[in-house]
C-alpha cells in the first residue's frame, strides 16, 4: 500500500521504517528540513537498535523516502498517519497544536478520499476534533475518514515491538477505513482489536497508566521490603508467577522516566478531571515515583554523610538502556540533585552523553569515556541505568580504582551477597544492604 507518515520522530520514523520493511511504500514527512536532508543522506537522527539498517535497506529498495512536503505525502498515499509530538503543557494539559496544524495542512491539500490516522498519544475525543478541523479546512470537499491507531512501541526495542506487536488497536467508524487499516497490518500477523475512536484513544492512556502503576506498586513494596528485611526481587517473582499479575514491569528501581509515562499519566489525570471523574489513584502513582528517587538520595546522603566535594561516579544517564534518550530521565535528575549539593560527579553512559552535554541542570558534570574510567578515585558509584555493558565490567578493577568502594545500585543489577564478598559496601533497592566481608 502507499502510506505516508507525518512527523519523523521516534514513533513516526520507526513506524515508517517497519511499514516499508513489510512491503508498503512509505513517505516520511518532517517540517524540520535539516532532519529531512540528513535522513535523505542516510543519517538517522536517533539511536534505536536496528533502525539504521531497516531504514537503509528500505531506502535502497525504493520503498522509503523522506520529504518536507505534506502535499507530496498526501497526494501519493492512500493512508496518512499523524505521528507528531503531543507535549505536556505546564498545567498538565496536552498540547495538541501540532496535531491541529497537521490536520489543517492535510485538509488544505486533500483532493481525493484519504484515511487520516492518528498515531500520536492524544486525549480521548481528539479524533472528533481532528475530523471537525479537516472538514472545516477541506477546500475541495474531498471525502475522508479519521482513525485512531495508538502505538505501543518501547524505546530500545522499538523495531521488535513494532514487528511483533501484542495487538493492533484500530478505532474507526467507517467499514472501508477499517478494511484498509487491516490491509496495512496484515503482514504483521498480530491480533487486531477494532473499537470506536474514543475507546482506542483511551486504551493508550489507560495502558501506559496501568504499566506506570505496576512500577509504582513494586516500588512502594520495595520500601516495605527495605524496612522489613525482605527481598523485593523475590517478592516480585512470587507475585509475578501468578499469571493474572505477570512478572513484567515489576522491576523496582529509582522510578520510571522517559518521554511517555510521566507525560501520559499527568495527561490522564487532567483528562479525568476535565471529564468530572478525577482519577486520584494516578496521583498516588506519581507521588510514589517521585518518592522513590528521594528515598534513594536519602540512602546516599545517610551513607556518605555530606555530599559536598565528594567524588561520585554515575553509570547511566538515559531513562532506560539501549536508547540515547534522556528525556525525563531520573538519572539526570539524580545527577542534578547531587551537583546542587556540591558533589563532584563523573558520569558515563554508552549512548546518552552527547545529549546529556546539552542539559543545563547538569552543566557541572564531567564525562568519562568508559564505565571504568568514571570510577577513578570515586568515593561512591551510583548505577542509574541498567545497561548490559555495566554487568560485564570487572568489578575487582572497579574496587581498585575507587577511593572507597561504595555502590548505590538504583537498578538492582548485582547480587548483594557477591558484592559483599568482593569487598563492596552495596546498597540497592528493596534488598538489604551489605557491608564488605
Ligand atoms: C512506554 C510503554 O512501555 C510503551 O508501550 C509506550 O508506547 C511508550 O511508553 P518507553 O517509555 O519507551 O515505553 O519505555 P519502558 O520500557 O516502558 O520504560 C519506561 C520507564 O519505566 C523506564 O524509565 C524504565 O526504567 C522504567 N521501568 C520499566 C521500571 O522502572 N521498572 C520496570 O519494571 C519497567
Amino acid at each position: 500500500m502507499d502510506l505516508s507518515i507525518i512527523g519523523s520522530g521516534y514513533v513516526g520514523l520507526v513506524t515508517g521504517a517497519c511499514f516499508a520493511d513489510v512491503g508498503h511504500n512509505v513517505i516520511c514527512v518532517d517540517n524540520d528540513l535539516r532532519k529531512v536532508e540528513a535522513l535523505q543522506a542516510g543519517k538517522v537522527p536517533i539511536f534505536e537498535p536496528g533502525l539504521e539498517e531497516v531504514i537503509h535497506r528500505n531506502v535502497s529498495a525504493h520503498r522509503l523516502s523522506f520529504t518536507g512536503s505534506v502535499q507530496e505525502a498526501v497526494n501519493n498515499s492512500q493512508i496518512v498517519f499523524i505521528a507528531v509530538p503531543t507535549p505536556q503543557q505546564p498545567n498538565g494539559d496536552v498540547d495538541l497544536s501540532f496535531i491541529e496544524k497537521v490536520a489543517r495542512e492535510i485538509a488544505g491539500v486533500l483532493t481525493d478520499y484519504r484515511v487520516i490516522v492518528d498515531k500520536s498519544t492524544v486525549p480521548v475525543k481528539t479524533g472528533e476534533k481532528v475530523a471537525e478541523s479537516i472538514k472545516r479546512y477541506n477546500r475541495h470537499g474531498a471525502k475522508f475518514d479519521v482513525v485512531s491507531n495508538p502505538e505501543f512501541l518501547r524505546e530500545g526495542c522499538a523495531i521488535a515491538d513494532l514487528m511483533h506487536p501484542d495487538r493492533i488497536v484500530i478505532g474507526a467508524q467507517s467499514e472501508h477505513a477499517i478494511d484498509l487499516m487491516k490491509k496495512v497490518y496484515e503482514p504483521f500477523m498480530a491480533p487486531i482489536l477494532v473499537t470506536d475512536i474514543n475507546s482506542a484513544e483511551l486504551i493508550k492512556h489507560a495502558a501506559n497508566s496501568f504499566l506506570a502503576l505496576k512500577i509504582s506498586y513494586i516500588n512502594a513494596v520495595s520500601a516495605i521490603c527495605e524496612a522489613s528485611g525482605a527481598n523485593v526481587e523475590k517478592v516480585a517473582d512470587g507475585i509475578g508467577m501468578d499469571r493474572r499479575i505477570g512478572r513484567n514491569f515489576l522491576n523496582a528501581g529509582i522510578g520510571y522516566g522517559g518521554s511517555c509515562f510521566p507525560k501520559d499519566i499527568a495527561a490522564f489525570i487532567t483528562i479525568s478531571e476535565q471529564l468530572g471523574v478525577p482519577f486520584n489513584l494516578l496521583k498516588e502513582v506519581q507521588q510514589i515515583n517521585g518518592a522513590q528517587k528521594e528515598r534513594f538520595l536519602k540512602t546516599i546522603r545517610e551513607t556518605l554523610w555530606v555530599l559536598r566535594e565528594k567524588k561520585i561516579a554515575v553509570w547511566g544517564l538515559t531513562f532506560k538502556p539501549d536508547t540515547d534518550d534522556i528525556r525525563s530521565s531520573v538519572a539526570i535528575d539524580l545527577v542534578a540533585d547531587m551537583l546542587r549539593e556540591g558533589a563532584q560527579v563523573t558520569a558515563y553512559d554508552p549512548k546518552g552523553m552527547e545529549k546529556a552535554r546539552e542539559v543545563k541542570a547538569i552543566a557541572g558534570v564531567k564525562f568519562a569515556s568508559s564505565a571504568i574510567e568514571a570510577t577513578e578515585g570515586a568515593e561512591a558509584l551510583i548505577i542509574a541505568t541498567e545497561w548490559t555493558e555495566f554487568a560485564n565490567v570487572d568489578l575487582s578493577v572497579i574496587k581498585e580504582k575507587m577511593t572507597t568502594p561504595i555502590i548505590f545500585d538504583g537498578r538492582n543489577m548485582f547480587n548483594p551477597e557477591t558484592m559483599g564478598q568482593l569487598g563492596f559496601r552495596y546498597h540497592s533497592i528493596g534488598r538489604s544492604s551489605v557491608t564488605p566481608r
